[in-house]
C-alpha cells in the first residue's frame, strides 16, 4: 500500500520504516528539516536499539522516502499522524496543536476512500472532532483511530510484532473500510497471530490513556510500598518477587526505585485527568494525582539518600551520576528523573559530573551547568558519591571492588535497586538502595 506517515519523531520514524520493512510504500514527513536530512540519509535522529539497521535495509528497498514537503502525501491510500502531544505550559492538559496541524494539512490533501490514522496519544473525543471535520471538508475519507503502545528502546519490535492492535472506527461501512484497510496494512503481524480489536473511537483513545495509567499506577504502587518497607525494616524487592508469583498481579513494572519518567507516562496521566474534568468525571481519576506524587516524591528521597550518604551535607562533595536516560536503551531525556535528580543535586550546592552512554548531548541541552562526561571511567575518578540512577547494563555490571579503586569515597546510591546488597557492603561500600534494608 501507498502510505503516508505524519511526524517522524521516536514514534512516526520507526513507524515509516517498519511499514517500508512490511512492504509497503513510505513517506515519512515531518516539518523539521535536520530529523528529515538524518533519515533520509539512513541515520536515526535518536538512539533506538535497531532503527539504524532496519533504516538501511528499508531504505535499500527503495520503497521509504523521507521530506519536508506535505504534498508528498497525495496519492498515498493510508495516512498515519505520529506527532507529539505534550503537555501544555503550566497545565496538565495536551497540546493539541500539532494534531489539529497535522490533521488539516492532510484535510487539505486526501481524497475519498483514503483513510487517515490517528497514533498519537489524545484526549479521548479527538478522533471524533476531527471525523466531524472531515466529513464536512472530504466527504468518503475516513478517520480511524490506532493507538501505539511501542516502549522506546524496544520499539522496532513492539512496532513489527506488537502485542495487540486496537482500531477505533466509525459505525457503519466506513469503519468496515478503515478495518480492512488496516488489516492490509498489518496482514504480516495478523497474519502470525496478533489480536485485534476493533472499537468505536472514544474507547480506542481511552485504551492508551489507561492503559499508560496503569502502568504508572503499577510502578507508583511498588514505589509506596517501598516507602513502607523502608519504615519498617521490610525488603520491597522480595516483595515484588511475592506479589509478582501471583498472576493476577504478575512480576513486570514492579521495579521499585527512582520511579517514572519519559515523554509518555508523565504527561499521560496528567492530560487523562484534566480530560476527565472537562467529561466532569474527575473524581474517577483522583488517584492518579496520587500516583504522579509518589513518583515525584521518589526524586526527592533518592537527593535526601545521596545528602546522607555524604555525610549531611551535599556542599561542594563531588558526585558522579550514572545515567540521565529517562530509561536504558535510549537517549530520551524528557522528564527524566535521573536528569531531574542530578540538577537538583548541582543547584543544591554539589559536584555533579553526569556520565551516560547514549543521552548526554540531549542532557546538556537541558542542563548545561552539570559537567558531561562521556567516559565512565574518568566521570568516576575520585568521585565521594556515585549514584546508580539509569540501569544502562554497563552501570548493572559494575564490579563494587574494581570501582572501589577509582573513586576517592565508597559510596553507593543505587537508585534502581539493581545491585546486590551484601556484595557491596562486603567491599566496604556505604551502600543505599530503596525500599531495601
Ligand atoms: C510507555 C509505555 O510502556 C508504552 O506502552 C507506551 O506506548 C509509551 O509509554 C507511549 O505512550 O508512547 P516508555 O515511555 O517508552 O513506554 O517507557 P516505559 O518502559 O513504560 O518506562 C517508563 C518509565 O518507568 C521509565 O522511566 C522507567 O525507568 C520506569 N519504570 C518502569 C520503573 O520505574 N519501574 C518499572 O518497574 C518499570
Amino acid at each position: 500500500m501507498r502510505i503516508s506517515v505524519t511526524g517522524c519523531g521516536y514514534l512516526g520514524a520507526v513507524h515509516a520504516a517498519s511499514m517500508a520493512k512490511l512492504g509497503h510504500d513510505v513517506v515519512g514527513i515531518d516539518v523539521n528539516p535536520r530529523i528529515i536530512d538524518n533519515l533520509t540519509a539512513g541515520r536515526a535522529p535518536f538512539y533506538e536499539p535497531g532503527l539504524p539497521e532496519l533504516l538501511s535495509e528499508s531504505q535499500a528497498t527503495g520503497r521509504l522516502k523521507f521530506s519536508t514537503d506535505m504534498s508528498e502525501v497525495v496519492g498515498c491510500q493510508v495516512h498515519f499522524v505520529c506527532v507529539g502531544t505534550p503537555q501544555r505550559r503550566g497545565e496538565n492538559a495536551a497540546d493539541l496543536r500539532y494534531v489539529n496541524e497535522a490533521f488539516q494539512s492532510l484535510f487539505d490533501r486526501v481524497g475519498p476512500g483514503e483513510i487517515l490514522v490517528g497514533k498519537s496519544t489524545v484526549p479521548v473525543g479527538t478522533a471524533s472532532r476531527m471525523a466531524e471535520e472531515l466529513a464536512l471538508r472530504v466527504p468518503g475519507a475516513v478517520i480511524a483511530w490506532n493507538p501505539e503502545f511501542l516502549r522506546e528502546g524496544h520499539a522496532v519490535a513492539d512496532t513489527l510484532t506488537p502485542d495487540r492492535f486496537v482500531y477505533g472506527v466509525p459505525a457503519g461501512d466506513a469503519g468496515q473500510l478503515a478495518a480492512n484497510t488496516l488489516d492490509e496494512v498489518y496482514a504480516a503481524a495478523l497474519e502470525s497471530g496478533t489480536r485485534r480489536l476493533v472499537t468505536d473511537y472514544a474507547t480506542a483513545e481511552l485504551v492508551k490513556s489507561a492503559a499508560n495509567s496503569f502502568l504508572a499506577t503499577k510502578i507508583s504502587f511498588i514505589n509506596a510500598m517501598a516507602e513502607v518497607c523502608e519504615a519498617a525494616g521490610a525488603d520491597v524487592t522480595e516483595l515484588a518477587e511475592a506479589i509478582g508469583m501471583d498472576e493476577r498481579i504478575g512480576r513486570k513494572f514492579l521495579n521499585a526505585g527512582l520511579g517514572f519518567g519519559g515523554g509518555c507516562l508523565p504527561k499521560d496521566i496528567r492530560a487523562f485527568m484534566a480530560r476527565a474534568g472537562e467529561l466532569g468525571a474527575d473524581q474517577a481519576l483522583t488517584f492518579l494525582r496520587e500516583v504522579d506524587a509518589i513518583n515525584m516524591r521518589r526524586r526527592s528521597r533518592v537527593v535526601e539518600m545521596a545528602r546522607e550518604v555524604c555525610g549531611g551535607s551535599l556542599i561542594g562533595r563531588r558526585i558522579t551520576v550514572l545515567g540521565t536516560a529517562f530509561k536504558p536503551d535510549s537517549d530520551d531525556v524528557r522528564d527524566s528523573p535521573a536528569l531531574n535528580v542530578a540538577a537538583q543535586l548541582q543547584l543544591l550546592g554539589a559536584d555533579v559530573t553526569v556520565t551516560d552512554p547514549q543521552a548526554l548531548p540531549n542532557s546538556a541541552l537541558r542542563f548545561p551547568e552539570l559537567a558531561y562526561e562521556p567516559d565512565m571511567d574518568e566521570a568516576l575518578k575520585n568521585a565521594q558519591a556515585v549514584l546508580l540512577l539509569t540501569e544502562w547494563r554497563q552501570y548493572r555490571e559494575l564490579d563494587p571492588y574494581a570501582l572501589a579503586a577509582r573513586v576517592s569515597e565508597k559510596n553507593m546510591v543505587d537508585a534502581r535497586n539493581v545491585f546486590d546488597p551484601a556484595k557491596w557492603r562486603a567491599a566496604g561500600w556505604t551502600y543505599r538502595s530503596v525500599g531495601r534494608p
